[in-house]
């Protein structure tokens, strides 16, 4: 069965294949509307969302997809103690695929072993977050291709599900990537791991001066503050990387500011209105990008089916 659970697991191929559909999708979404009719997706949060959850159901019924909810966690027999593999064993009968997001790091991983549908991660704690690294990359390719690129990825490094699973997916482009973080919120030494098995080097900076010159994308990220252990610890740092349009007067004119959202404080509004914001449109980018990826997940799940692109096995 194929799922979509880290980035690390994606080949340059699949996540080709994917823009590829998703591009075709936004030039032509009527082409794609009904094509699979009568299939169910079973929408899992155990965490808040906004983007995520609303592009699934959006990008799901464009497809003629019904969806089903979970619903908050306070209003599911979650709240009576029941596990997580039992929750999604029951929900496997009620739907032909599950999206699930889930505080816990590998929570993903435990659904796609307890079922013999597709699950998609909709993000795993501070782990990975790969249907968003997908619209990160289609923002990027519309914008400027993917190869020849140097990316800086700033903020919360350490918790930052979305940037783990871009800086992984990044090592199958041409990409030179920089992080630019607090000492304490640098990569964490799993996600430093994968990338040094791929070949890539990991450049660290505190200041984002250092490096702005070079950026043709700038990801910004919030600082997470609900990961962390210690509420001081956030205070210490929270404000320190913050952009604004006087930020960017050092930046290439072409430089693309993205950030996967929600915001607090670390890109001002003044930003919004200058060319370099892209991070409206990387979220709208999730409607052709998710539909691209279920179309083929569950393509892929139909044994009937005469052709599948892999995403992941
Ligand atoms: N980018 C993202 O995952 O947003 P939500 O938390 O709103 O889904």
């Amino acid at each position: 069965q194929d799922h979509l659970i880290t980035a690390t697991q994606l080949s340059r191929d699949d996540i080709e294949a994917v823009l590829d559909r998703a591009r075709a999708v936004a030039d032509d979404p009527a082409a794609y509307a009904d094509r699979h009719a009568g299939t169910v997706l079973a929408l899992c949060f155990f965490e808040p969302s906004t983007r995520t959850r609303m592009s699934f159901d959006s990008a799901a019924k464009r497809l003629g997809i019904d969806t089903i909810d979970m619903g908050d966690v306070d209003s599911s027999s979650v709240s009576k103690g029941e596990s997580l593999s039992d929750t999604v064993r029951v929900i496997e009968g009620y739907a032909d695929a599950l999206v699930l997001r889930h505080p816990s790091e590998g929570a993903a991983t435990l659904a796609a072993e307890n079922v013999s549908v597709p699950v998609v991660n909709a993000g795993d704690g501070a782990g990975q977050h790969p249907s968003q690294t997908l619209l990160d990359l289609h923002t990027i390719r519309e914008n400027h291709g993917l190869d020849d690129l140097t990316v800086g990825i700033m903020g919360d490094l350490k918790y930052g599900r979305t940037v783990h699973s871009l800086a992984s997916a990044l090592t199958n482009f041409d990409v030179n990537q920089h992080f630019i973080s607090p000492p304490s919120l640098r990569l964490p030494r799993s996600v430093r791991f994968d990338l040094h098995e791929t070949g890539a080097q990991v450049r660290e900076h505190e200041d984002l001066d250092d490096v702005i010159e070079d950026l043709d994308v700038l990801y910004v990220t919030r600082i997470q503050k609900e990961r962390f252990p210690d509420e001081n610890e956030y205070h210490r740092v929270a404000g320190e990387y913050r952009i604004d349009a006087d930020t960017l007067e050092a930046a290439p004119d072409h430089l693309s500011v993205m950030h996967p959202l929600p915001r607090v404080d670390e890109i001002a509004p003044d930003v919004d209105k200058t060319d370099h914001a892209r991070y409206f449109e990387q979220a709208h980018n999730g409607i052709p990008v998710r539909m691209a990826l279920l179309d083929t997940l569950l393509e892929n799940a139909d044994p009937d089916a005469d052709e599948g692109i892999e995403v992941d096995r």
